[in-house]
């Protein structure tokens, strides 16, 4: 069955993670994949989840069985962790998954099984993942511009043109903060063009909430989703628990439908039955983890304090790296970098400068050039700028 086949390119995120590990320089900086990254380059579990895991490995009595839609708690958690008071309990749906890759695919799943001949608009650029899953599905992908790569700000009326394109019934993927790979994100008057656009068109948001707490702040960064969520008629989101709880391998997510209170439950239902069909049960352990992380005051508060201390630490290294860029060229072209928010930045660079960073001075960055700020350290920033001014300058 295989032999005249040849396998498919490899993912471009991981891609460069082997060549990295073999790389002998000692001085080798990794800013490729999407992991927190303390001072000491190390991805640790949080404080909080080692504790509610420490409850769980006391109490648990069973590993029996859930629904098939997954812990309802963890669900109810993240609800309001993702939407707050902004759309009533009753109009909402919601299944837990495997992590934010999967409720970003039973979404999309339940967009083909329901409405075939619907577009699904991705930013250009986005995570790869979004065209690459669309185009795996079969759906018909179209792109709208996002970055102005003159300003590496949001290139906001390219953006509101094309999604003025959109159809009724058309998915439109939005990044709900700390866009990956730009670091460029919607202000509260781009989300409420983009919900009049969505009103006018007839099309439907697909939010995808992958890093809620590593831009502005939990609330904060929440901000355009509920917005939205308030002006739709319906609105997909799926939401992962990989970064702020630092539960990566664990996959927790949760995809959600805010719909009508009378379509609800056929929209649960769907929901429901998407997991069934795919792998019968969401893995319940980081969920458990969340469950209890949320809905118990102290474990909460030991939350809130360790994501604040990692969002503050990459809000850190952002500016020290514009401020070393601005001492390193005289100019303030890398201000963009303290101007972006989350994880990453999209640092402007064609695949041959990125292949001088890593040959020329051991910087990795994935090779559309995102560079994953959490992996820079008050060590390695000097050797960063003074590669990034060398091979970009
Ligand atoms: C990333 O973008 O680096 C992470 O979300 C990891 C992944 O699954 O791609």
């Amino acid at each position: 069955m295989f032999e005249t086949l040849t396998a498919p390119a490899p993912d471009k995120i991981f891609q460069l993670t082997g060549q990295f590990a073999a790389d002998p320089r000692p001085g080798k900086v990794d800013l490729l994949v999407g992991l927190y990254r303390n001072a000491d380059g190390v991805t640790p579990v949080m404080g909080a989840v080692k504790e509610a895991e420490r409850r769980i490995l006391e109490a648990q009595t069973t590993k029996a069985y859930l629904g098939f839609a997954g812990d309802a708690a963890f669900i109810s958690g993240m609800r309001d962790l993702l939407l707050a008071d902004a759309v009533p309990e009753a109009r909402i749906a919601g299944i837990a998954t495997v992590g934010g890759t999967s409720a970003m695919r039973q979404i999309l799943e339940l967009v083909r099984t329901l409405t075939p001949d619907a577009q699904v608009w991705v930013s250009d650029p986005s995570w790869p993942i979004h065209a690459g899953m669309t185009d795996h599905l079969g759906l018909a992908r179209r792109s709208y511009r996002y970055l102005d790569r003159n300003t590496n700000g949001l290139d906001r009326d390219g953006m509101m043109d094309d999604l003025r394109n959109a159809r009724a019934g058309d998915v439109i993927v939005l990044h709900g903060c700390c866009h990956n790979p730009t670091g460029a994100d919607l202000t509260l008057a781009d989300w409420e063009e983009v919900a009049a656009i969505c009103l006018k068109t007839g099309a439907i948001p697909l939010v995808d909430m992958a890093y809620q707490g590593f831009g502005a702040g939990l609330v904060e960064d929440a901000a355009g989703t509920r917005l939205l969520a308030q002006k739709v008629p319906t609105l997909f989101l799926a939401a992962s628990c990989s970064k702020n709880f630092g539960l990566y391998r664990e996959r927790a997510g949760v995809a959600l439908i805010a719909t009508s209170e009378g379509a609800r439950a056929a929209a649960q239902g769907h929901l429901t039955a998407m997991n069934r069909n795919n792998f019968s049960f969401p893995p319940d352990h980081g969920a458990r983890c969340v469950d209890l992380i949320l809905h118990d005051a102290d474990l909460r508060q030991m939350w809130d304090a360790e994501l604040t201390a990692m969002r503050d630490s990459m809000t850190r290294n952002r500016r020290a790296l514009a401020d070393a860029l601005r001492a390193e060229t005289g100019s303030d072209r890398f201000g963009f970098f303290a101007a972006h928010q989350g994880m990453f930045s999209l640092i402007g660079a064609s695949p041959a400068q990125v292949a001088a960073l890593r040959e020329d001075h051991g910087i990795y960055v994935v090779g559309d050039g995102r560079m994953n700020v959490a992996g820079l350290t008050v060590d390695n920033i000097p050797k960063v700028a003074r590669g990034l001014a060398a091979v970009l300058g």
